[in-house]
């Protein structure tokens, strides 16, 4: 059944010219079908140069808000209406321009997981696989990163000579992860190293063995000689790498690690995209996508 609708996607798609993208959080049955699945950096830069005239994005509402800014002349639909990020919607433009004020001589650096309205007071976005190196290739000492304080906080310890000012926002879902949750796991699997996504709280991101987005710590487990692996990001990345290495072992850091928004596209949401019964088409005003396009490329041309 599964691959009969698989089978029809294929069809489907490039029937009628379209790209499905997919974050490496979506369910298994979906990254087979998809295009191109990888990190929210990934996905940024893959959707300048996909061919296809329409875009289906199987992720959360800002990743497909990227694709229509990068790609206005392309008709990009977010597979499930309700993915919203928890993260996006914790600070908006309102909020972010008050903030500023009080910092006239700082340069606003917006993690990616913001909406495309915030993005255009913002000067450069950053993703979780390119924050350290485009942060450090801004020229500005002063920085006011936004809303993630994890992130943040991690970026800032990697690179001292800078002066941070770090707002209270984070993923609620990364967040909730503790150091006595690093030392259940630990405890129940000594020979395991430790990858985590740097959204996690400090007390978590340093006792780690490996630090980085949801396709560096897929890459880092794939490369690395070690056999077993707890994983501190969502779940389906668990999954994921299970499948991809059946030779190693791959443990949850903790069972609070799923992302209710990530997990609400299914494989019938992405059928249903393609034949164009549901999903909602992404619509952008023109300023919005000309101010907002100007921190994203700016992100794509300091990350390389
Ligand atoms: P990545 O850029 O690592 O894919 O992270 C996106 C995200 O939302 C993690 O929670
Ligand atoms: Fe947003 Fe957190 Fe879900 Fe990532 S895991 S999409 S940051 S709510």
């Amino acid at each position: 059944m599964i691959k009969d609708i698989q089978a029809e996607i294929l069809r489907l798609k490039k029937e009628k010219d379209i790209c499905i993208l997919a974050h490496s959080y979506v369910a298994h049955e979906i990254i087979e079908i998809a295009d191109f699945t990888g990190d929210s950096y990934a996905l940024s830069v893959k959707a300048k140069t996909a061919p296809q005239s329409t875009v289906i994005m199987v992720g959360v509402r800002f990743m497909a808000e990227t694709v229509k800014i990068l790609s206005p002349e392309k008709k990009v639909i977010l597979a499930n209406e309700d993915a919203g990020c928890a993260m996006a919607d914790q600070m908006d433009r309102e909020l972010i321009s008050e903030v500023k004020k009080q910092y006239p001589d700082y340069k606003t650096v917006a993690y990616i997981n913001t909406t495309a309205s915030l993005k255009t007071i913002c000067d450069v976005c950053v993703t979780s696989s390119s924050a350290v190196k485009i942060v450090k290739n801004i020229p500005d000492k002063n920085i006011l990163f936004i809303p993630d304080c994890n992130l943040g906080a991690y970026v800032a310890e990697q690179l001292p000579d800078k002066n941070f000012k770090l707002l209270n926002g984070g993923c609620p879902v990364h967040a909730a992860v503790t150091a006595e949750d690093v030392k259940i796991a630990r405890a129940k699997h000594p020979n395991a190293l430790l990858l985590v996504h740097p959204e996690c709280k400090s007390e978590v991101v340093k006792l780690a063995d490996y630090v980085g987005s949801t396709s560096g710590i897929m890459d880092y487990a794939k490369n690395s000689d070690s056999k077993e692996f707890i994983i501190g990001t969502e779940l389906s990345i668990t999954e994921h790498l299970q499948y991809d290495c059946p030779d190693k072992k791959f443990y949850n850091l903790t069972d609070k690690l799923i992302c209710r928004n990530m997990r609400l596209s299914t494989l019938m949401d992405v059928y249903n995209a393609v034949q164009g019964t549901s999903g909602e088409e992404i619509e952008l005003d023109g300023d919005t996508i000309v101010k907002a396009r100007k921190c994203i490329d700016e992100m794509i041309r300091l990350g390389g």
